[in-house]
Protein backbone atom coordinates (compact mmCIF):
# COMPACT_ATOMS: atom_id res chain seq x y z
CA UNK A 1 0.00 0.00 0.00
CA UNK A 2 2.95 2.36 0.82
CA UNK A 3 4.94 1.89 -2.29
CA UNK A 4 1.56 2.35 -4.15
CA UNK A 5 1.29 5.98 -2.66
CA UNK A 6 5.12 6.36 -3.41
CA UNK A 7 4.86 5.47 -6.56
CA UNK A 8 1.98 7.67 -7.24
CA UNK A 9 3.62 10.12 -5.73
CA UNK A 10 6.50 9.90 -8.09
CA UNK A 11 4.21 9.65 -11.06
CA UNK A 12 2.43 13.04 -9.97
CA UNK A 13 6.14 14.32 -9.41
CA UNK A 14 7.40 13.03 -12.93
CA UNK A 15 3.94 14.52 -14.74
CA UNK A 16 3.76 17.56 -13.45
CA UNK A 17 8.28 18.74 -14.46
CA UNK A 18 6.95 17.21 -17.68
CA UNK A 19 3.74 19.75 -18.17
CA UNK A 20 5.43 22.66 -17.24
CA UNK A 21 9.35 21.78 -18.95
CA UNK A 22 7.20 20.96 -21.62
CA UNK A 23 5.17 24.46 -21.46
CA UNK A 24 8.32 26.76 -21.04
CA UNK A 25 7.07 27.36 -17.42
CA UNK A 26 10.45 25.43 -15.61
CA UNK A 27 13.20 28.16 -15.81
CA UNK A 28 16.27 27.31 -17.19
CA UNK A 29 19.90 28.36 -15.62
CA UNK A 30 22.76 27.97 -17.78
CA UNK A 31 26.29 27.41 -16.36
CA UNK A 32 29.16 25.90 -18.18
CA UNK A 33 29.36 22.24 -17.29
CA UNK A 34 31.98 19.44 -17.57
CA UNK A 35 29.77 16.44 -18.94
CA UNK A 36 32.89 14.01 -17.98
CA UNK A 37 32.21 15.22 -14.26
CA UNK A 38 28.53 15.30 -15.01
CA UNK A 39 28.54 11.78 -16.15
CA UNK A 40 31.06 10.81 -13.18
CA UNK A 41 28.68 11.63 -10.70
CA UNK A 42 25.72 10.33 -12.12
CA UNK A 43 27.23 7.04 -12.79
CA UNK A 44 28.99 7.18 -9.17
CA UNK A 45 25.22 7.75 -7.79
CA UNK A 46 23.58 4.96 -9.65
CA UNK A 47 26.31 2.34 -9.07
CA UNK A 48 24.79 0.53 -6.05
CA UNK A 49 21.97 -0.40 -8.13
CA UNK A 50 24.14 -2.05 -10.96
CA UNK A 51 26.05 -3.97 -7.77
CA UNK A 52 23.04 -5.35 -6.93
CA UNK A 53 22.54 -6.54 -10.36
CA UNK A 54 25.69 -7.85 -10.65
CA UNK A 55 26.35 -5.92 -13.71
CA UNK A 56 29.36 -3.94 -14.38
CA UNK A 57 29.24 -0.28 -15.09
CA UNK A 58 31.91 0.78 -16.89
CA UNK A 59 32.64 4.64 -17.29
CA UNK A 60 35.19 6.47 -19.73
CA UNK A 61 35.38 9.93 -20.09
CA UNK A 62 37.04 12.41 -22.13
CA UNK A 63 38.41 15.84 -20.68
CA UNK A 64 37.20 19.11 -21.28
CA UNK A 65 33.73 18.11 -23.08
CA UNK A 66 32.00 20.92 -22.40
CA UNK A 67 28.28 22.24 -22.80
CA UNK A 68 26.56 25.18 -21.63
CA UNK A 69 23.31 23.77 -19.68
CA UNK A 70 21.21 23.59 -16.95
CA UNK A 71 23.43 20.90 -15.08
CA UNK A 72 20.85 19.83 -12.84
CA UNK A 73 17.96 19.37 -15.70
CA UNK A 74 20.93 17.76 -17.72
CA UNK A 75 21.96 15.41 -14.81
CA UNK A 76 17.94 14.54 -14.58
CA UNK A 77 18.02 13.24 -18.00
CA UNK A 78 21.30 11.37 -17.81
CA UNK A 79 19.90 9.61 -14.63
CA UNK A 80 16.72 8.86 -16.42
CA UNK A 81 18.55 7.06 -19.37
CA UNK A 82 21.32 5.32 -17.42
CA UNK A 83 18.56 3.85 -14.82
CA UNK A 84 16.68 2.44 -17.64
CA UNK A 85 19.82 0.80 -18.56
CA UNK A 86 20.18 -0.44 -15.13
CA UNK A 87 17.01 -1.67 -14.63
CA UNK A 88 16.33 -3.48 -18.40
CA UNK A 89 19.27 -4.81 -18.64
CA UNK A 90 19.55 -8.52 -16.80
CA UNK A 91 21.74 -9.50 -13.81
CA UNK A 92 25.47 -10.05 -14.68
CA UNK A 93 25.28 -7.41 -18.16
CA UNK A 94 27.19 -4.81 -18.75
CA UNK A 95 26.45 -1.48 -19.03
CA UNK A 96 29.21 0.82 -20.57
CA UNK A 97 29.05 5.16 -19.97
CA UNK A 98 31.18 7.25 -22.44
CA UNK A 99 31.62 11.12 -23.17
CA UNK A 100 33.42 12.06 -26.02
CA UNK A 101 34.14 14.50 -28.55
CA UNK A 102 32.29 14.58 -31.87
CA UNK A 103 34.18 15.23 -34.90
CA UNK A 104 31.04 17.52 -35.49
CA UNK A 105 31.61 19.71 -32.87
CA UNK A 106 29.64 18.28 -30.56
CA UNK A 107 29.51 16.54 -26.94
CA UNK A 108 28.31 13.10 -26.88
CA UNK A 109 27.24 11.76 -23.93
CA UNK A 110 26.82 7.35 -24.96
CA UNK A 111 25.00 4.71 -22.67
CA UNK A 112 25.25 1.19 -23.78
CA UNK A 113 23.60 -1.88 -22.66
CA UNK A 114 23.91 -5.42 -22.83
CA UNK A 115 20.08 -6.03 -22.37
CA UNK A 116 17.27 -6.98 -25.03
CA UNK A 117 17.33 -4.18 -26.85
CA UNK A 118 14.43 -1.88 -28.24
CA UNK A 119 12.42 -3.57 -31.68
CA UNK A 120 12.43 -1.19 -34.26
CA UNK A 121 8.82 -0.40 -34.52
CA UNK A 122 9.04 1.31 -30.73
CA UNK A 123 12.24 3.23 -31.11
CA UNK A 124 10.80 6.52 -31.71
CA UNK A 125 7.62 5.84 -29.18
CA UNK A 126 9.66 4.77 -26.46
CA UNK A 127 10.00 8.70 -25.73
CA UNK A 128 6.21 8.87 -25.71
CA UNK A 129 4.59 9.65 -22.13
CA UNK A 130 3.79 6.54 -20.58
CA UNK A 131 4.72 4.28 -23.86
CA UNK A 132 6.59 1.19 -22.65
CA UNK A 133 7.62 -1.71 -25.10
CA UNK A 134 6.23 -4.40 -22.62
CA UNK A 135 3.99 -3.61 -20.16
CA UNK A 136 3.82 -6.43 -18.75
CA UNK A 137 7.57 -7.59 -18.33
CA UNK A 138 7.91 -3.50 -17.60
CA UNK A 139 5.93 -3.18 -14.97
CA UNK A 140 7.86 -5.79 -12.94
CA UNK A 141 10.65 -3.34 -13.32
CA UNK A 142 8.53 -0.46 -11.87
CA UNK A 143 8.42 2.96 -13.45
CA UNK A 144 5.25 4.65 -15.09
CA UNK A 145 6.92 5.41 -18.81
CA UNK A 146 7.55 9.10 -17.95
CA UNK A 147 11.78 8.35 -17.71
CA UNK A 148 12.37 9.26 -21.51
CA UNK A 149 9.67 12.09 -22.38
CA UNK A 150 11.82 13.49 -18.78
CA UNK A 151 14.77 13.01 -20.27
CA UNK A 152 14.49 14.29 -23.99
CA UNK A 153 12.85 17.24 -22.57
CA UNK A 154 15.66 17.67 -20.42
CA UNK A 155 18.12 17.42 -23.35
CA UNK A 156 16.71 19.19 -26.01
CA UNK A 157 15.77 22.06 -23.60
CA UNK A 158 19.40 21.92 -23.46
CA UNK A 159 19.73 22.46 -27.25
CA UNK A 160 20.26 19.08 -27.70
CA UNK A 161 18.82 15.83 -28.74
CA UNK A 162 19.21 12.44 -28.19
CA UNK A 163 19.11 9.27 -30.37
CA UNK A 164 19.18 5.52 -29.98
CA UNK A 165 20.61 2.93 -31.93
CA UNK A 166 19.42 -0.68 -31.05
CA UNK A 167 19.37 -4.13 -33.16
CA UNK A 168 16.66 -6.25 -30.94
CA UNK A 169 18.55 -8.60 -28.87
CA UNK A 170 22.22 -6.79 -28.98
CA UNK A 171 21.41 -4.03 -26.26
CA UNK A 172 20.70 -0.23 -26.67
CA UNK A 173 22.93 2.46 -27.10
CA UNK A 174 21.52 5.96 -26.00
CA UNK A 175 23.28 9.25 -27.40
CA UNK A 176 23.03 12.42 -25.48
CA UNK A 177 24.40 15.35 -28.21
CA UNK A 178 24.84 18.96 -27.25
CA UNK A 179 26.45 21.54 -28.41
CA UNK A 180 30.08 21.91 -27.60
CA UNK A 181 31.80 24.74 -25.81
CA UNK A 182 35.44 25.18 -26.83
CA UNK A 183 37.38 25.61 -23.39
CA UNK A 184 41.39 26.18 -23.61
CA UNK A 185 41.93 22.72 -22.48
CA UNK A 186 40.59 22.71 -19.41
CA UNK A 187 42.32 25.64 -17.62
CA UNK A 188 39.46 28.22 -17.88
CA UNK A 189 36.86 28.72 -15.51
CA UNK A 190 34.63 25.79 -16.34
CA UNK A 191 31.83 24.95 -13.58
CA UNK A 192 31.43 21.90 -12.40
CA UNK A 193 27.68 20.28 -11.78
CA UNK A 194 25.79 21.68 -9.56
CA UNK A 195 28.09 22.50 -6.60
CA UNK A 196 29.55 18.87 -6.88
CA UNK A 197 33.14 19.28 -5.64
CA UNK A 198 35.89 17.49 -7.14
CA UNK A 199 34.46 13.50 -6.91
CA UNK A 200 37.08 11.47 -7.04
CA UNK A 201 38.41 9.12 -9.90
CA UNK A 202 36.61 9.35 -13.11
CA UNK A 203 36.46 5.70 -13.69
CA UNK A 204 34.80 3.36 -11.53
CA UNK A 205 33.44 -0.28 -12.31
CA UNK A 206 31.31 -2.10 -10.02
CA UNK A 207 31.60 -5.75 -9.64
N1 LIG B 1 17.98 0.47 -21.98
C1 LIG B 1 16.81 -0.05 -22.34
N2 LIG B 1 16.70 -1.33 -22.80
C2 LIG B 1 15.52 -1.84 -23.17
N3 LIG B 1 14.35 -1.18 -23.13
C3 LIG B 1 14.38 0.08 -22.68
C4 LIG B 1 15.59 0.71 -22.26
N4 LIG B 1 15.29 1.98 -21.88
C5 LIG B 1 13.97 2.12 -22.04
N5 LIG B 1 13.40 0.99 -22.52
C6 LIG B 1 11.97 0.79 -22.85
O1 LIG B 1 11.38 2.07 -22.99
C7 LIG B 1 10.24 2.17 -22.14
C8 LIG B 1 10.08 3.61 -21.69
O2 LIG B 1 11.12 3.99 -20.79
P1 LIG B 1 10.83 5.10 -19.70
O3 LIG B 1 10.18 6.25 -20.36
O4 LIG B 1 12.07 5.34 -18.92
O5 LIG B 1 9.72 4.43 -18.77
P2 LIG B 1 9.81 3.32 -17.64
O6 LIG B 1 11.25 3.01 -17.36
O7 LIG B 1 9.11 3.93 -16.49
O8 LIG B 1 9.06 2.15 -18.22
C9 LIG B 1 10.50 1.17 -21.03
O9 LIG B 1 9.28 0.72 -20.45
C10 LIG B 1 11.20 0.05 -21.75
O10 LIG B 1 10.24 -0.78 -22.38
MG1 LIG C 1 12.60 4.58 -17.01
Amino acid sequence: MLEEVDRLTRLVENLLTLTRGEAGRIPLTSALVDVSDLTATVSEGLHVLAEEKHQSLEVETASAVTVRCDPAILRQGLINVLHNAIKYTPSGGTIRVVTQHARSGEAVIEVKDSGPGIPAADRQRIFERFYRVDAGRSREAGGVGLGLAIARWAVEANGGRIEIESEEGQGALFRIVLPLVQTDGGRGAVASPSGSAAEGPRAATSQ
